[in-house]
């Protein structure tokens, strides 16, 4: 298992003053920076775009940037944000008509890819492509909107897919995303999960380190020094 990452969804955050945000939340200890773009047609929100991310590199933020493609058709934004600074670009299988190609095309893009798995969507979506990723993330409320509540089932998926990533051998990313609160984490943790979105949990409160220590704490109180 890697080490621990938190990545703040900054859809909870004040999207008026968003660098200065982004800059307080890493500086409150956050890894990364979670980033959702969504669409109005794969769901039923509109959010941000390249613009927005090349804007967070311009203003100085040099943490990675986890750029969680809630949109469809996929491919035709890939490069745009790979040029943006994204570092990672995660898709939903249902979004790009050739799966396995999106993934080749995030990488030739100098990205790392991850798969994301909606709560109704098969852990068997995964084979034949996991050793192709960098990160399997995990939904734990339907895309489209933060501050919805955890859905208890992918506790079981959590360990089904930690199980797949551990038999693969490869160092890929168990991501989760929906609902990440303190009082969740450790659970979501103990089943597998080492990268954790939270929006709403951080965003919504107005100490990011209180929140952001107390998450850690709850991982590695129940996963041992994590
Ligand atoms: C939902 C997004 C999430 C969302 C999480 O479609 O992918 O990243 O911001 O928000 P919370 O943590 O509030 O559930
Ligand atoms: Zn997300």
């Amino acid at each position: 298992m890697q080490p621990a990452v938190i990545a703040p969804s900054i859809l909870s955050a004040n999207f008026a003053r968003l660098g200065e945000e982004v800059d307080a939340v890493l500086a409150a200890g956050a890894d990364w920076v979670h980033f959702d773009v969504m669409d109005n047609h794969y769901v039923p929100n509109l959010t941000i775009g390249p613009l927005v991310c090349e804007a967070l590199r311009a203003h100085g933020v040099t943490a990675p940037i986890d750029v969680h493609l809630m949109v469809e058709p996929v491919d035709r934004l890939v490069p745009d944000f790979a040029k943006a600074g994204a570092s990672l670009i995660t898709f939903h299988p249902e979004a790009s008509r050739h799966v396995h190609r999106t993934i080749q095309l995030v990488k030739a893009e100098g990205c790392q890819a991850g798969l994301v798995l909606n709560p109704a969507t098969p852990v068997e979506v995964l084979d034949y492509v996991l050793e192709e990723l960098d990160m399997v993330l995990l939904m734990s409320v339907n895309p489209g909107f933060g501050g919805q509540a955890f859905i208890p089932s992918t506790l079981h998926k959590l360990r089904r897919v930690r199980e797949r990533i551990d038999a693969c051998g490869k160092p890929i990313r168990l991501e989760i995303d929906g609902g990440v609160k303190p009082d969740n984490i450790g659970a979501i943790a103990a089943a597998g999960a080492d990268t954790f979105v939270a929006g709403s949990a951080i965003f919504g409160k107005p100490d990011y380190r209180a929140v952001v220590e107390s998450m850690r704490a709850a991982i590695a109180a129940a996963t041992g020094a994590r």
